[in-house]
């Protein structure tokens, strides 16, 4: 059956329980995420040169505006059902909004550890807004990733970074909503990599709906990461990871393996592109297609324009790519990046007229 686009939506666990832990003692604790656009982008194809049929899953559609509440709706309702009373987690910025969000609809505590000065401002905003007790830590995502593990260890606190198996399983839906929408698997699937949470649950969900016969075939699992913190591509943990795309920011991914045997499994790829590469598909994609996405989306961008160039697309090829976050998350960056500013006038028609230059 197709993803129901009505307003009968429930969010992604009532969609499809079936393939998820959860049971009639599970508290549902739902944004009604999920359901989001697949959105063809003939135009951007177009400008890059390529001849394939591109969709962009456009997940700053989401409650908290990225992918992460898919994940944190199926966390934060088994911490619910265990009792747990805080959340915590490690953030580049947007696991603590949906982890903030979704614990205060929960009524519970959520504790949010981000690396101090590196997180764009409309996440800092919603981890503010949404109450929750927010840490800047003066170090990296990894660092503070690995301080929330041992907070885990204590007990007392439930981790949902996506150490915390939950969190996976609730991304996988969005293979899902792509098969529905597709009526099959796309031929090749690209992503950005940051943690490789995501890579791995589309793998695993696109696999699951192979199985129980939703769907038929099985795409190429592209993943890009920056090229300042690529330790997938490197081989080896990056200590000093940095990149514009702050959200993928990460030198030392906790699913490295689900994220290697991803790309093994499915002949796929996993390559990198550099900020200059990220911050020109940024803005080629928003002036093509009128589509803004925060800069971590732009890897597998600028990834595709590389795939074009080594002809690794075979013409007439159904390509997927997972736009994770929106464009208003990141704010300092769009205004930078634009490459103009507002034109300043006096209150007057012929004035107005004359930057319009008419
Ligand atoms: N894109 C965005 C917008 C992200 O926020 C993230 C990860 C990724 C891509 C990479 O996904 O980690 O599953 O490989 N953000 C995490 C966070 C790390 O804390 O918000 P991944």
């Amino acid at each position: 059956m197709p993803a129901s686009h009505s307003s009968t939506w429930s969010g992604v666990i009532q969609q499809y329980a079936e393939f998820l832990p959860v049971t009639s003692a599970t508290p549902i604790i739902t944004l009604l995420e999920g359901n989001t656009p697949l959105i063809r982008v003939p135009s951007f194809v177009e400008a890059i040169g390529g001849q394939f049929e591109l969709y962009l899953k456009y997940e700053g559609l989401n409650p908290t505006c990225s992918f992460k509440d898919r994940g944190m709706t199926l966390a934060v309702s088994k911490a619910k059902e265990r009792g747990s009373e805080i959340v915590v987690c490690a953030s580049t910025g947007n696991t603590s909004a949906a982890a903030a969000a979704y614990a205060a609809r929960a009524k519970m505590r959520c504790v949010v550890l981000l690396p101090h000065g590196k997180i764009a401002l409309g996440k800092l905003a919603q981890a503010l807004m949404y109450g929750a007790t927010t840490i800047a830590v003066e170090g990296n995502f990894d660092q503070a990733l690995n301080i929330v593990r041992e907070l885990g260890e204590t007990g007392k606190i439930e981790v949902v970074n996506s150490i915390n198996p939950f969190r996976i399983e609730g991304q996988k839906t969005a293979a899902f909503e792509i098969c529905d929408a597709l009526g099959d698997a796309p031929d090749f699937h690209f992503l950005p990599v940051g943690n490789a949470g995501n890579i791995t649950a589309y793998w695993k969900g696109y696999r699951e709906y192979q199985n129980a016969g939703k769907s038929d075939t099985l795409p190429r699992m592209c993943g890009w990461q920056a090229a300042g913190a690529a330790p997938l591509v490197d081989g080896h943990p990056i200590e000093h990871p940095n990149t514009v795309a702050t959200a993928i920011r990460i030198g030392n991914p906790a699913s490295w393996q689900g994220a290697m045997d991803a790309v093994k499994q499915s002949e796929g790829l996993i390559d990198k592109v550099t900020d200059e590469e990220i911050l020109k598909a940024y803005t080629l994609l928003a002036r093509t297609e009128g589509i803004f996405v925060e800069p971590a989306c732009a890897a597998p961008l600028a990834g595709l324009i590389k795939a074009v160039q080594r002809q690794l697309i075979p013409e007439g090829s159904l390509v997927a790519a997972t736009m994770t976050g929106h464009g208003l998350k990141d704010p300092d960056t769009a205004i930078k990046t634009a490459g103009f500013e507002p034109i300043v006038v006096q209150p007057d028609r012929d004035a107005v007229m004359r930057v319009i230059g008419l």
